[in-house]
């Protein structure tokens, strides 16, 4: 086996924290991070002290001192762009966050960045390495629900304190608000177990900040229908325990896929009449699919295969969400570029 994988993470806030405490210790064998990167000393010395790294201010900094293999960039949206680029200049293959960039172009740019560098690039999308995720489209693919006719996606959840320390996230015009933030995961969701989504019709309400909440109706290539709710600003006593984030309904039954964030407790629910309720994949809870597409990606640079979670299913992606954004300014339906558009 290559040995771990040399890394140096590139932004040490919140979900670096969060990887730093409950990711990067199991995956030891892969992966290592040996530099912990923040334009904050404080944080790039937490982090760093958490996995055994050295901190330092800038990526040139790290790589002047360290030996580094690749880069994890966890930066804020309106940065991952600049992360894909100092990654770029130093030849390093880097692994970037959803969204891959909040604006097409953008992603673009990384997407030729990643071609110019030596080892594959890879989008830090979790969902499709989720268990009930690939049961759903599993059990969809087989047949288990007849054909498929409606699909429902929910995002709805309180906004942790965490997620809004450094307050881009809600501030209106820094690649802020709910849609930028969750649409890939719910584009990635719903194209892993249904398919590609090939037209959008979006609302947000106009409001001081970036849109806290989001709907949209969505159409399949498959000819399937569905919608997606976004909310992100309810209290968490008023978020809907229990509602899966999608729900599949077709002419022999449903299917609804329960993410479950600690513990084992998710699952893909397949409910038909006459039949007593089935519960497929469970076993992997959110952390764990973090870890998994982590684990994809670095195995990938370390023996040049490409990771599933590749630079072209994030673009796809941004795809949906260009889509969402156009229909939002132009207050009518837009269709998602084919992938011969790209
Ligand atoms: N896949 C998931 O489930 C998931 C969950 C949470 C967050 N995320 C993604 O992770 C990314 C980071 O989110 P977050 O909430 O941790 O953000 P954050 O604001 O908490 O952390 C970003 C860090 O980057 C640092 N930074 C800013 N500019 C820098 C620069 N030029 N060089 C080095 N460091 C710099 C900041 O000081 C901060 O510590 C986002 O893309 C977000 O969407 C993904």
């Amino acid at each position: 086996m290559p040995p771990p994988l040399r890394l140096a993470l590139l932004g040490c806030g919140t979900l670096a924290e969060i990887l730093a405490e409950r990711v990067f210790p199991r995956l030891e064998q892969s992966v290592r991070v040996v530099a912990a990167v923040d334009v904050r000393e404080d944080r790039a010395v937490a982090v760093g002290r958490m996995l055994g790294a050295s901190p330092f201010a800038t990526l040139r900094d790290a790589v002047a001192a360290v030996e580094v293999d690749a880069v994890d960039v966890r930066l804020p949206h309106h940065l991952h762009l600049e992360g894909a680029r100092r990654a770029a200049e130093l030849g390093l293959p880097f692994l970037i966050e959803k969204p891959m960039a909040p604006t097409l172009d953008a992603a673009r740019e990384i997407a030729a960045l990643a071609g110019e560098v030596r080892g594959p690039c890879g989008v830090s999308e979790n969902y499709a390495y989720l268990a009930p995720v690939r049961a759903a489209r599993d059990l969809l693919n087989s047949g288990a629900i007849g054909e498929l006719l409606a699909v429902q996606g929910t995002r709805v959840f309180e906004l942790g304190a965490g997620w809004q320390r450094d307050g881009w996230r809600l501030a209106r015009g820094v690649a802020s608000g709910v849609l930028i933030d969750q649409v890939p995961h719910v584009s990635r969701l719903m194209r892993t177990v249904v398919g590609e989504i090939v037209e959008v019709h979006a609302w947000a309400p106009p409001g001081p900040r970036a849109e806290d909440s989001a709907a949209v109706a969505c159409r399949f290539e498959s000819g399937a229908v569905g919608t997606q709710l976004y909310c992100w600003a309810c209290s968490s006593s008023a978020a809907p325990d229990g509602i899966p984030e999608l729900s599949l309904y077709g002419t022999e039954g449903s299917l609804a896929v329960h993410v479950s964030y600690e513990g084992t407790g998710g699952g893909a629910l397949l409910q038909r009449p006459g039949r007593p309720d089935e519960r497929y994949g469970g076993g992997t809870n959110y952390y764990d699919s973090l870890a998994l597409c982590l684990e994809d990606w670095a195995q990938a640079v370390r023996v040049g295969s490409q990771p599933s979670c590749s630079i072209e299913e994030g673009l796809t992606d941004v795809m949906v969400l260009h889509a969402i954004q156009r229909s939002l300014a132009d207050g009518c339906p837009a269709p998602v570029a084919s992938p011969a558009h790209r």
